[in-house]
Formats: structure tokens, sequence, C-alpha cells
């Protein structure tokens, strides 16, 4: 089950400059920088109260988010859900029809599970669903 709007997540050309607009010009908190390898995106989160913007950009200057700021240029990217059943809503949604950009889900920021539910399902609304993976020991 969906159970709150986890973040929503801007693509940015120049993440140094964009950092500094949220944390001093927005005077949001900055909660850090981190890769996600599975993704090609380097990320950083502002949490607003009860969510969150998140900033990606290119992994090392690679991955699919290069074609994206080059044929769509900056803007919102996606928004996220975080779902307390991730495999759950994964197959409901996929046995009302909805496609996903990938089988499983992947390893995303924050220590969460992750996967996206394809824009042609969402009224070309990329929508990420997350749910926090388990701590090891
Ligand atoms: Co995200």
């Amino acid at each position: 089950m969906i159970v709150s709007l986890d973040h929503i997540a801007i693509a940015v050309p120049d993440l140094s400059k964009a950092i500094e607009r949220f944390m001093n010009d927005f005077g949001l908190s900055f909660d850090g920088k981190e890769d996600v390898v599975a993704a090609q995106t380097t990320t950083a989160f502002f949490p607003v109260d009860g969510t969150s913007i998140e900033l990606v950009h290119p992994l090392a200057g690679g991955g699919p988010l290069v074609k994206y700021l080059e044929k769509r240029g900056p803007g919102i990217h996606h928004i996220c859900f975080a779902s307390d059943d991730l495999d759950a809503d994964i197959e409901r949604l996929k046995e009302k029809g909805y496609q996903f950009l990938s089988d499983e889900p992947s390893l995303g920021a924050h220590n969460t599970r992750v996967i996206f539910i394809h824009p042609r399902s969402c009224d070309g609304v990329l929508i990420e669903l997350n749910e926090q993976a388990p701590h090891d020991g």
C-alpha cells in the first residue's frame, strides 16, 4: 500500500549550483549527497515537512539521465511514493496492466528498494515506488 509522498525529484545539469539554491537561497536543510550506482545517478536530498526534494544528476557523466537532460532538459523528473509492501504493490499494479521500467526492484538511495512505473502507464509521469530495506543484522 502506498503510504506517503516520499520525494519529488528534479533533474539538474549542475548539481553544485542546484544544491546551493536549495540550501542557501531557499534555506532548506541539506541531507547530503549519495551515489546510486544502480541508477547511475548522484542524488542530493532536502527534507521538507514529511517529504523531500531529491536532486538527480548523472553519476560520473554517464547513464540514462545524460540522454534525458539532452532531450528534455532540466525539470521535474519523477515523484516517489513510499510503500509499506513493495512486492505486493508491484504485483497488484502489474495485474492491473501497469508497465514497469524493470522486472525487479533495485537498490535506491537511503537503503531503499525501488522500482519505477513507466510514464506511459501514468499520464506521462515517471513514478517511483520505494520501500525501506530491512537492516542487516
Ligand atoms: Co527518486
